[in-house]
């Protein structure tokens, strides 16, 4: 996997949204969308924040963008504090010119039985748009990439899942304690983030350097998913050179 390393976390969230911003310009010139898989959680906080910085000063525009999300906690209503779409809403919906409509993030307040559904419609719309563009991904302590936990199938599509207890208690302080944090969530699969033309994932500080470590000289298993990555030749791993202590 092509690893690169940067000082800081901001330096390197500077260059995946210049990269994000170029692609978005290239399709423009084309009349053409652009597709982007986007993720939440700290890692891209500074990726949204320069986005829309590019937005406000530089005239980027989000009108041909069209967006996925990886992921979702279940149940939970999309106004609560700690829903993905408030988040994506606060750190880049709510201040860049994208058409809402344009957004997908999985929903978290659908009825059990028709999940199944509406996952196959998930992952049929992003196909209807020819596939994602570019993904960005964090990764979880356990090695997840979107909610896809330790377990998971390589060529698993979008699904209902089980958070293993390390994401819960990660999550804890979001929700006020690990009980609050849903037992669930839905997730794209591991198949469902390969078909991305391109993948960049984000890791930052000394707390996520033992599952870089795993993550890319580690040996592919379903218990670490994110190694499933260092079979595509689409990936690279943009991290800080905290994140990147444990590398040989
Ligand atoms: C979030 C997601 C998760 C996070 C991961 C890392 O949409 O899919 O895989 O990317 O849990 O979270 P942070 O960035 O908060 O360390």
């Amino acid at each position: 996997v092509p690893v690169k390393i940067y000082s800081d976390d901001t330096s390197a969230s500077i260059e995946v949204a210049r990269r994000v911003a170029g692609l978005i310009k290239s399709k423009q010139a084309n009349n053409e969308t652009a597709v982007l898989g986007l993720a939440t959680g700290a890692s891209p906080v500074k990726v949204y924040k320069e986005l829309v910085r590019l937005h406000k000063e530089e005239g980027l525009s989000f009108k041909n963008v069209v967006t996925f999300n990886l992921d979702e906690y279940y149940p939970i209503q999309p106004d609560a504090e700690q829903s993905y779409v408030r988040f994506m809403k606060e750190q880049l919906f709510d201040h860049v010119d994208i058409d809402i409509s344009n957004v997908n993030i999985p929903d978290g307040t659908l009825k059990q039985e028709d999940i199944a559904a509406y996952c196959l419609a998930y992952e049929q719309k992003i196909n209807n748009y020819g596939g994602i563009d570019l993904q960005v991904l964090g990764i979880g302590r356990t090695g997840h990439i979107g909610f896809n936990e330790p377990g998971s199938a390589p060529n698993s599509g979008t699904r209902l899942v089980t958070l293993n207890d390390l994401t819960r208690r990660d999550a804890s302080k979001d929700f006020g304690g690990k009980e609050n944090v849903p037992k669930k969530a839905i997730t794209m699969g591991i198949g469902t983030i390969f078909k991305a033309k391109e993948i960049i994932l984000l890791a930052w500080n000394g707390k996520k350097a033992p599952i870089i470590k795993k993550a890319v000289e580690g040996p592919i298993s379903n218990e670490v998913p994110a190694t499933f990555l260092q079979m595509s030749n689409n990936v690279e791993f943009i991290i800080d050179e905290d994140a990147a202590v444990e590398l040989t």
